[in-house]
């Protein structure tokens, strides 16, 4: 994180500037839209602001993303967002007219000013590769134009960003945000002071916030095994492409899983004759990995059943079931440990986990841990406890029981409407009422 903060190039962790310098404070009011695009689906949003945090009215619409436009034109991808959010303001009522539009792109972003940047490179499942080093705003203006819409991108966002401004409109608290989803991610309020690279962007403020993008972080720091995904596709180019991300977020997890049964059935016959289907990539979910972990029947019937519906290996053994269970586990663990040190590693950057405060059992010199909360969002989080139980585990063992009991760990769906909050308040008219 020291590295990144003080070069792009030298680091394994990006520390993007976002040039969010202010978080919104519950002041904020109006009528402000919202895109959110970071997976296989987007969201268009309206969000009704009152002042005192008070959300009056929230609308939000998914859709999907189909997958040819994941690989498609950038001309495309901004086509169909713009026109969904056309048919949302027209179904809503409501008038384009001057109002601040929340962006949030879910990809890492060399950002040129609150309401601009042009994408570093995809990660997930996108690779379109004519919009990288592109404006994606611009990208998205353009669109917007086409489409006869008349607003702009106000304010362009990652959605670790942008839960980080939710979690702190509702709590002055929150000083980090956390993504386990699809992708997973951080940002976290950095002394200004501390960012040596600023490149010229920073302003008088002392508070700036930083997009870790920790997805990237790799080994050496970090260990593999040989079923990790990134060790098996790109271990001959030594590049280990977002290693830390498909160690710990949905997208792999299952596919870490798939590839150690895959080991299995070729040095054994654990699964019998029938396990064809192992061999192909991305079979099994991160969804199914979860089912399978959290069922605690006696005979582990959803165990037989995943097996069965989604890899087609019938009438599993139970001994072989366990250790299906033991696997999915193992994975489980891994991954939530992984991000609840990434966790601790900011705690411990902005100097929350305990040790500035000193060693000493001495109360006065050591003065009151402060209490921090960290806002999570991200589907694999919020669906799957047993990833909350080893996280929160994980995040108790490192800190110690005092320093922990000061961490609180927030649940925001926030960073659309984060965008949206971002927008508010770095809307030049502030009263964008209807
Ligand atoms: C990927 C993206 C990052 C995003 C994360 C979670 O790691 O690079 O920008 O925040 O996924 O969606």
């Amino acid at each position: 994180m020291f590295a990144g903060l003080a070069s792009e190039d030298a680091s394994k962790v990006r520390m993007l500037l976002t040039c969010v310098e202010r978080l919104p404070d519950g002041s904020e009011e109006g009528i402000y839209y919202a895109i959110d695009l970071g997976g296989t689906s987007f969201r268009v949003m309206k969000l009704e602001l009152g002042s005192g945090s008070m959300v009056i009215n929230k609308k939000v619409e998914y859709r999907p993303v189909p997958e040819e436009l994941t690989k498609g034109t950038s001309e495309d991808l901004f086509d169909l967002i713009a026109s969904a959010l056309k048919n949302f303001i027209e179904r809503e009522g409501g008038k384009d007219e001057g109002r601040a539009l929340g962006f949030t792109f879910s990809f890492p972003v060399r950002q040129a000013s609150i309401s601009s940047g042009s994408l570093i490179r995809w990660t997930k499942e996108f690779s379109i590769e004519e919009a990288v080093g592109k404006d994606v705003s611009q990208c998205l203006n353009e669109a917007l134009v086409r489409n006869g819409l008349n607003l702009q991108v106000t304010a362009l966002v990652n959605n670790a960003v942008g839960t980080l401004a939710m979690g702190h409109y509702y709590d002055e608290d929150t000083v980090a945000a956390v993504i386990i989803g699809a992708g997973t991610n951080a940002s976290y309020i950095e002394r200004s002071t501390a960012i040596t690279k600023c490149r010229g962007l920073l302003t008088n403020s002392d508070l700036t916030v930083v997009n870790v993008e920790w997805g990237s972080f790799r080994p050496p720091q970090i260990p593999l095994t040989p079923y990790d995904i990134c060790f098996n596709v790109e271990k001959k180019r030594n590049h280990y492409d977002q290693a830390f991300e498909k160690m710990i977020s949905g997208v792999y997890l299952g596919e870490i899983a798939r590839l150690v049964f895959q080991g299995m059935a070729q040095e054994s016959d654990v699964f019998g004759s029938s396990a064809n289907f192992l061999s192909i990539p991305f079979i099994f979910s991160s969804p199914c990995l979860a089912a399978i972990r959290e069922d605690d029947s006696p005979d582990l019937r959803v165990v037989g059943r995943v097996l069965e519906e989604q890899l087609k290996i019938q009438d599993v053994p139970l001994k072989t079931r366990r250790l299906v269970v033991k696997i999915c586990d193992i994975v489980t663990r891994r991954a939530a440990r992984l991000a609840a040190a990434g966790i601790v590693a900011i705690l411990q950057k902005i100097g929350r986990d305990g040790t500035l405060c000193g060693t000493t059992n001495d109360r006065k010199i050591r003065g009151e841990p402060k209490r921090s909360v960290i806002a999570i969002e991200g589907g694999l989080y919020q669906g799957y406890s047993v990833f909350r139980e080893y996280l929160n585990e994980a995040m108790d063992e490192i800190l110690g029981d005092e320093i922990a009991s000061t961490v609180s760990i927030r649940v925001m769906e926030g960073s659309g409407i984060g965008a949206a909050l971002l927008a508010a308040s770095y809307s030049s008219t502030r009263q964008n009422s209807a």
